[in-house]
């Protein structure tokens, strides 16, 4: 495709993120099948993976979404998590999971769940499709992984680089040129 020709490297290809997505639903819906859970997506990121999991998610459950965004203050441990969006519905007593694209510093999961616990919630766990273990500022390893990538800015399947190639099919590496123009 036309934006093929911004990216370097292919990280993760769309068969990985196929088969990986499958396995990922087939352990999640063994996990929950008589908890109606929410499954949480965290916008923008989620909306490749979410969409790809739930049609292969095999129980009742909800959808909701949350969009939090990141304030880095004077240092880089100084960081405020803002909710832009909420959710719609109560999660007291209710089973979340919450669906992510990638897991990186950590802090982004730590405030959801922090303020999903706050409210009640009966149980959180996070399936996300990367996992960056590398970035981790706040020590935090989610239930479910797809795939675990180096210390390395991706874009695609919902990743961005300055709001764009989101809608990249496959997780890849940037050519420098991009970021020089
Ligand atoms: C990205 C990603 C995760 C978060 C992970 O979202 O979708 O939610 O960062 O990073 P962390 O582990 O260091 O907190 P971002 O805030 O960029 O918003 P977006 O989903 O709209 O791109």
């Amino acid at each position: 495709m036309f934006l093929d020709q911004d990216i370097a490297q292919v990280l993760v290809s769309q068969t990985q993120i196929e088969k990986e997505t499958k396995r990922l639903a087939a352990e999640v819906s063994n996990d929950y099948k008589d908890k109606y859970p929410i499954v949480v997506g965290l916008l923008k990121g989620c909306i490749p993976f979410m969409s790809d999991l739930i049609k292969h998610l095999d129980f009742h459950l909800e959808m909701g979404f949350m969009d939090v965004s990141s304030y880095h203050g004077g240092t880089e441990s100084t960081v405020d998590v803002k909710i832009e969006k909420d959710l719609s519905m109560p999660v007291k007593d209710r089973h979340i999971l919450i669906a992510e694209d990638i897991v990186d510093s950590g802090r982004t999961l730590n405030a959801v769940i922090n303020l999903l616990r706050s409210r009640g919630a009966k149980s959180i766990e996070v399936v996300t499709m990367l996992d960056k273990p590398e970035g981790r500022k706040i020590d935090y390893k989610p239930k479910y992984i797809g795939v675990s990538i180096p210390k390395v800015f991706v874009v695609g399947y919902g990743l961005d680089y300055q709001e764009r190639y989101r809608n990249v099919p496959y997780v890849g590496i940037l050519k420098p040129k991009v970021y020089e123009t």
